[in-house]
């Protein structure tokens, strides 16, 4: 699939990735899990470079659930170590192609120094505007709305919410990051299919696409073909063909 087949007036404003896959592609070789993990940094940069060319303005990626935090220690250490990494050797980069890089999460359960490391990546490509890269870090859908609702209970509490004026958009407002757009659509690799706590208020009506390869084998072609499929798709938002 080549970026010239797709509609240029159809690309999603915003596809959200759950990059799945990593342990079973390094399991596959008789490698260490973490090995699985770096290619899957490397499918990462990859996938920002093409989501740049064909102009994809949001581009989320579920990097490490709350759950996952009950992974194996020397697991979670490791992954931990990697996106330090990553970020530091990456930082220059994300700024010449011109992306500012949020997360979504409990950051405040991260080790300090990914913590210091994530803010200085925030702050230093926080004038980017070609693509923004949202991070799900210690990330859970359910947590994000439980926040949520903490968030406008204590408004009401404090006389500064009226319980008759809370709406869809007091909730999309109390989100991590309330001005992001709703993806458009979602890709899941490795042959799974489901959402694992993921943006589930946000995907409302998003498009889904699985595809059976692990994410660190994931290519541009493959993004280019996912976009094309959600191309070819009819989105109704619970209106009729004809209304549309
Ligand atoms: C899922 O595969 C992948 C993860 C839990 C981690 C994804 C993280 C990265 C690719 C690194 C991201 C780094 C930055 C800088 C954003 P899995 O381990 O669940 O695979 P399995 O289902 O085959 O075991």
């Amino acid at each position: 699939m080549d970026i010239l087949t797709l509609d240029k007036k159809k690309i999603p404003n915003h596809i959200a990735v759950i990059m799945d896959g990593n342990g079973r592609w390094a399991k596959k070789r008789d490698l260490d899990r973490v090995e699985g993990h770096k290619e899957g940094v490397e499918a990462v940069k990859r996938t920002v470079k093409a989501c740049i060319e064909a102009d994809v303005r949001f581009l989320t990626i579920y990097a490490f659930s709350i759950e996952n935090w009950a992974r194996p220690l020397a697991e979670v250490e490791s992954l931990m170590e990697l996106m330090v990494f990553a970020l530091n050797s990456e930082i220059e980069e994300l700024n010449r192609q011109g992306v500012s890089l949020k997360t979504i999460g409990d950051i405040s359960m991260l080790p300090k120094n990914a913590k210091a490391v994530l803010q200085d990546c925030i702050d230093r490509t926080k004038n980017n505007n070609k693509l923004t890269l949202v991070v799900a870090l210690s990330y859970g859908s359910r947590w994000e709305i439980v926040e949520a609702c903490k968030k406008i209970a204590s408004n009401v509490n404090k006389g500064e919410q009226k319980i008759d004026d809370i709406c869809e958009k007091t909730l999309n407002d109390s989100m991590c990051i309330p001005d992001l757009p709703d993806p458009d659509l979602l890709i899941r690799t490795s042959g799974e299919r489901r959402l694992s706590n993921f943006l589930l208020w946000q995907l409302a009506y998003t498009e889904f696409y699985f595809i059976d390869k692990f994410w660190p084998d994931f290519q541009k072609e493959d993004l280019y073909l996912a976009i094309y499929n959600y191309q070819n798709r009819e989105r109704r938002f619970g209106k009729t063909s004809e209304q549309i």
